[in-house]
């Protein structure tokens, strides 16, 4: 007979990649903890064990009846409960944890944190574990702007400590910025991938992003409307699913997404050297960037001068990052984009063949869509199929997308190439 300790083997635990893991989930007190139910929802259906902690502040937005019920364990509030503390006590719950995880975290509970203050029960766990910690910050995005957030964020991430978020969004006051909380399925995406079990757990990706420069004189350049955004959502998404990510940027006003490395670069020949000396490493290459097709074909050393009549400018032609990938990189699994203003559908799955790629993904330029704006839809191709991802944003589309490839990589030849 199965003692009664012992965990029960839920059938199917192989496609649960939290299969046994014990999560502390800490919630502070911010209206991003409304979504902690659903949160805790999604990391048991991937198997993981929750218990919730709760600051006081954190009652005033969600019911710990909700996350009692969800969670199945009856949720900790004091350090003063004598009955809780006998069943478990808080140092036995700081052991019992293999990951503890706060979301939202506010900016106080961030200042705790960085302070290493034992002020109430989640705090003191913290001090009092030697699980790793992460946090999804959430707050208003002046608050998160703060010198001194910023400096407690730094030091927190120097000790290791990860940083999952904010995200750039709405936020609760009617204003727009960073700030919000990620949302629950990203947050579980990073968990499983913390543990080891993303779907891209131990690929390199290698993505380009944003627009590119190309300089005409020192102080003008020409360039293109990207914002880098859809990258940087593919990006974070590779990164959540457990990939080791490398992103190679033009000038772009974005965060770092976690866990991805950055290769800043402007003109297109830069991006074509940070790319070819990285390609070799990588298992899959993203090609986002909006790169100049053509550059200034001589770049004056000193400003130009107005003359009063018309000039023309000569142009050269770049060279292809994401064709010349494809071509001397057989083994490397590509996903090209194509921004097209007309007869979208027939043109990706031109350029796809063209370029010799094993995904594409369309967009419609145009109608508020694709370039520097927060949402867009796809149109993706590959060979012998397509689909398409509607309306949504970036960030959405970007797992998505993800999740598509990597259903795509793992059938392809590629995979163990
Ligand atoms: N791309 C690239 N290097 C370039 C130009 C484009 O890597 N020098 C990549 C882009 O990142 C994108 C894809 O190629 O993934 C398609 O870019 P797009 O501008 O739509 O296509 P072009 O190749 O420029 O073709 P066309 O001008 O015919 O639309």
């Amino acid at each position: 007979m199965r003692a009664m300790s012992e965990p029960i083997n839920h059938a199917g635990d192989a496609c649960r990649p939290l299969a046994g893991k014990r999560i502390v989930l800490g919630v502070t007190g911010g209206i991003a903890a409304y979504k902690t139910p659903e949160l805790v929802r999604r990391l048991i259906e991937q198997g993981a064990e929750v218990q919730v902690v709760m600051t006081e502040a954190a009652r005033r937005f969600v019911t710990p009846l909700s996350l009692q019920a969800v969670s199945g364990r009856a949720v900790r509030e004091s350090l003063w409960d004598p009955a809780a503390e006998l069943g478990m006590g808080h140092i036995e719950l700081a052991r019992w944890a293999d990951l503890l995880l706060v979301a939202p975290a506010t900016a106080n509970s961030i200042a705790l944190l960085a302070q290493g203050r034992a002020q109430d029960l989640l705090s003191t766990i913290a001090l009092a574990t030697a699980a790793p910690l992460m946090l999804a910050p959430a707050m208003n995005r002046l608050m998160w702007a703060h010198a001194a957030t910023q400096d407690n964020v730094r030091l927190l991430a120097s000790r290791g400590v990860r940083l999952l978020g904010p995200a750039e969004g709405e936020l609760a006051e009617r204003e727009t910025g960073p700030g919000r909380m990620l949302e629950p399925g990203e947050i579980r995406d990073h968990v499983v991938a913390h543990f080891g079990g993303g779907r891209l757990a131990g690929r390199r990706v290698l993505v380009t992003a944003g627009p590119t420069r190309e300089p005409i004189d020192p102080v003008r350049y020409i360039t293109n409307r990207s914002s880098g955004r859809m990258g940087y959502a593919l990006a974070a998404a590779c990164a959540a699913a457990g990939a080791e990510v490398t992103l190679v940027s033009g000038p772009t006003a974005l965060e770092t997404p976690p866990g991805c490395d950055r290769v800043d670069v402007e003109t297109a020949a830069q991006m074509h050297e940070a790319v070819m000396q990285r390609a070799g490493d990588a298992d899959v290459f993203i090609a986002t960037a909006a790169v100049a097709d053509y550059r200034p074909a001589e770049v004056a050393e000193q400003k130009m001068k107005k003359s009063g009549s018309n000039i023309s400018l000569e142009l050269a032609a770049t060279r292809d990052i994401l064709a010349d990938v494809a071509a001397r990189h057989a083994r490397l699994f590509t996903l090209g984009f194509a921004a097209e203003t007309q007869d979208m559908e027939a043109r990706a799955r031109d350029k796809r063949e063209r370029k010799g790629l094993d995904m594409l993904a369309g967009n419609q330029v145009g109608a508020g869509l694709a370039f520097d704006v927060a949402d867009n839809s796809l149109y993706v191709c590959w060979q012998g199929g397509d689909t398409r991802l509607p309306q949504a944003k970036k960030t959405e589309l970007g797992r998505q997308l993800v999740a598509l490839m990597a259903d795509h990589y793992s059938r392809s030849p590629k995979y163990d190439a």
